[in-house]
């Protein structure tokens, strides 16, 4: 259809375009999850989607004439998703009047420049904290209760045990959802996430006269249930945790869990994820978008209460998910070098990979590459996107073009072993894949020695995904590596490339350029894209 109406382009004006378009995209269905295999897929316009997207700064999109500047940079870098605030204070100003000409603007704009949208739901709690309540809330203490820290002050944190919280939030985000149903028809909007970075701070629990007597109360039953037909597949935090005493099913939270900062952290995180749980499903039936929550991660030997706790974090997971049913994907937003280890800790339990948030960073070229190849994930997205100043140069923006050609490619092959990626830097400098008969080890493109950057200390991350689309036949697309194969179960013969073609994917249809051979495989040797390169090369292998 869109091919059609690319055709009869010149024939009618750009008015009757935008209407029949318009038309066309209302005939699609709504975003929605779909498991594919082990993995889960975004679905958007009726297709799989990987979000390349970019958050932005917390106030920009609370004026649109500071945001103009910045949307066609966005278009420089590849970017098909903005991640982007509703600010609970500027669309509720006054309790029960709802403003969304924000809102309305943003989607309006993104349409213009065929861009979809995540919206953040800046609710209850923002950073822990609730500075984003409106001013009607936030100064009526007695009827919006606050969090109690360990010292017995209130804090700037709603609290998530009162009533009058929970339905003045789930009021507010029905109102943005019913708004989008009937505004939204094009869906410019694919996601939303629910509360921004949810964490008790100064304390690992609330110290509420309503939360304490509900820790001394016993663990619900609805909690102990679903722990208990879950045993064997928690989070071996929790599940350590647990055998501390004796998996004891019944009492207090104290009983069953032991008397511990941790327990403390696992109360508040199941009150957390309750309210959430709440807001999400009074959205969700006015307008079942997909939803998230996002958390931040701790850092090492910190104790429950000294950083945002109880949010959706690894330890806690299980929790989140027993108790928040209308939350699809728990999130890590990454200011944290341990890129790997919380990847690896995020999709356990089912969940799919999805990351709202990563500080801007050479290395996200790399790291893109990785979270779509290996873990299957479907969302990238660095953090103040707008601030780029460079859009041409990011080099994110490269790995997005070429993730942007390979996307129908992936979709094929997400959720089986036929796609994998790799992230390497000066101390992971090699990785080994084994695809069928064929064992590839990937190396960064500075052990060659051949660049002069190979000299330093620090090299720059490198990645690729990599894609066996049949026996001995490879996509390799990425950044920075070099590739060679062997045959994994005959020590009589090799591996041998019998044919690389450098190319692009136009629409899906894979167009070769050069023919890589000679210098650019080391004759026959290895496949490489050089650090500072970013490319897609189709490889064929031959046994000799
Ligand atoms: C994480 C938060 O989720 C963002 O809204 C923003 O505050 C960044 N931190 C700032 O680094």
């Amino acid at each position: 259809m869109m091919k059609k109406l690319f055709t009869y382009k010149t024939l009618i004006t750009p008015i009757v375009i935008a209407h029949f378009s318009l038309t066309l995209n209302a005939q699609t269905s709504m975003p929605r999850l779909d498991i594919k295999n082990k993995s889960v897929q975004l679905i958007v316009d009726d297709k799989p989607f990987i979000v390349l997207g970019g958050e932005l700064g917390n106030s920009s999109a609370s004026d649109m004439k500071y945001m103009e500047p910045h949307w066609d940079k966005f278009t420089s870098m590849h970017l098909n998703t903005i991640i982007t605030p509703v600010y609970w204070e500027l669309m509720e100003p006054t309790e029960g009047k709802f403003d969304f000409t924000l809102v309305d603007n943003m989607i309006n704009t993104a349409q213009q420049h065929q861009l979809k949208l995540v919206l953040l739901w800046f609710g209850s709690w923002k950073n822990s904290m609730s500075c984003y309540a409106p001013a009607w809330a936030k100064t009526n203490t007695q009827r919006f209760p606050r969090a109690i820290n360990d010292a017995g002050r209130k804090v700037e944190i709603l609290s998530a045990f009162s009533q009058n919280n929970l339905e003045a939030d789930c009021k507010a985000f029905t109102a943005l959802m019913k708004h989008l149903k009937q505004t939204d028809k094009q869906h410019t909007v694919i996601m939303v996430q629910v509360e921004n970075e949810i964490g008790m701070l100064q304390a690992a629990r609330e110290r509420t006269r309503v939360a304490d007597s509900l820790f001394n109360s016993n663990v619900p039953t609805e909690l102990m249930n679903y722990l208990i037909a879950k045993k064997d597949s928690l989070v071996p935090e929790l599940k350590q945790h647990w055998s501390a005493t004796n998996f004891t099913t019944t009492g207090t939270w104290e009983n069953v869990f032991g008397k511990s900062l941790i327990t403390d952290e696992i109360f508040q995180a199941y009150y957390y994820a309750k309210y959430t749980n709440k807001v999400a499903e009074a959205g969700k039936k006015e307008y079942a978008l997909p939803m998230y929550v996002n958390a931040a991660l701790n850092h090492r030997n910190v104790k429950p209460g000294e950083y945002p706790s109880a949010g959706p974090l690894p330890q806690v997971m299980d929790i989140w998910q027993a108790a928040a049913p209308a939350i699809d994907i728990l999130s890590p937003d990454f200011y944290n070098p341990r890129f790997k280890w919380y990847c690896d800790l995020y999709t356990r339990r089912n969940n799919p990979l999805f990351i709202p948030e990563i500080g801007r960073d050479a290395s996200n070229a790399a790291k893109v590459f990785y979270a779509i190849g290996h873990y299957h994930g479907f969302g990238f997205s660095p953090f103040s996107i707008e601030s780029v100043t460079q859009p041409t140069e990011e080099p994110v923006g490269k790995s997005y073009e070429v993730i942007a050609q390979l996307a129908p490619e992936i979709a094929k092959h997400t959720g089986s072993n036929s796609m994998d990626g790799v992230l390497l830097d000066s101390t992971n400098q090699e990785q080994e894949l084994i695809f069928g008969d064929y064992k590839l080890t990937a190396k960064h493109d500075y052990t060659l020695g051949w660049s002069p950057g190979a000299k330093q200390p620090n090299w720059p991350h490198s990645g690729a995904i990599i894609i066996e689309e049949g026996p001995g036949e490879f996509i390799v697309a990425g950044t920075g590596i070099v590739i060679t194969f062997q045959l994994t179960n005959n020590a009589a013969q090799s591996a041998g490339i019998l044919q690389a073609d450098e190319g692009i994917y136009k629409n899906g249809q894979w167009i070769p350029g050069r023919r890589m051979n000679g210098d650019q495989d080391h004759q026959g040797r290895h496949i490489r894209i050089a650090v500072g390169d970013w490319g897609i090369q189709k490889v064929k292998l031959y046994k000799y």
